[in-house]
């Protein structure tokens, strides 16, 4: 039995069942992965974050000699939000990803570090356990749509610091 929550149960779905907003969103997500920097893990990340006004926004993991230093697609796609002005709008993060030049088999879900900063954006937009989290293996035979809430339940936010 799944704890009650506020927002609605992890789904998985196929690809022709998703509204278009999410498909274009998974799109973007996957054509964002070309552009990782990944010469460490060689392990490919492409976000693509939807805003308020339907604009999306992508990102790519880029990583670093000093290994602990990658950065997250999901990190890189909602600071790239926040410098074009739309940081307080984001409503849903699509995520997908490639491992070296095999297809993921699994879906690839948010780090714990990733969900923590999705959760200050969702609070921002008013999305808060509501955002919406598209996760989709490469050939994006695979999907699954979840909230912020299920995947960062009994989280800490702004609202803890007022
Ligand atoms: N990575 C992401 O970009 N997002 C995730 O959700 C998980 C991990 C990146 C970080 C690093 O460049 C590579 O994947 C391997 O961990």
């Amino acid at each position: 039995m799944r704890v009650a929550q506020k927002s609605v149960p992890i789904v998985q779905i196929d690809f022709q069942d998703l509204p278009p907003q999410d498909k274009i969103l998974l799109v973007f997500a996957r054509a964002a992965l070309e552009e990782a920097y990944n010469p460490y893990s060689g392990f490919s990340v492409g976000a693509a974050v939807l805003t308020r006004t339907k604009g999306i926004i992508t990102g790519a993991n880029v990583e670093n000699a000093a290994y602990g230093e990658a950065i997250c697609a999901e990190r890189s796609a909602l600071v790239r939000a926040n410098a074009q002005g739309v940081g307080h709008m984001c409503v849903a993060i699509a995520v997908v990803a490639r491992n070296r030049n095999e297809p993921t088999t699994e879906i690839t879900a948010p780090c714990g570090a990733c969900r923590q900063v999705i959760k200050e954006f969702a609070e921002r937009s008013g999305m808060g356990e509501e955002f919406r989290v598209i996760l989709a293996t490469t050939d994006f035979s695979n999907i699954v749509v979840a909230t912020l809430g299920d995947l960062l339940p009994l989280s800490f936010g702004p609202k803890d610091l007022t």
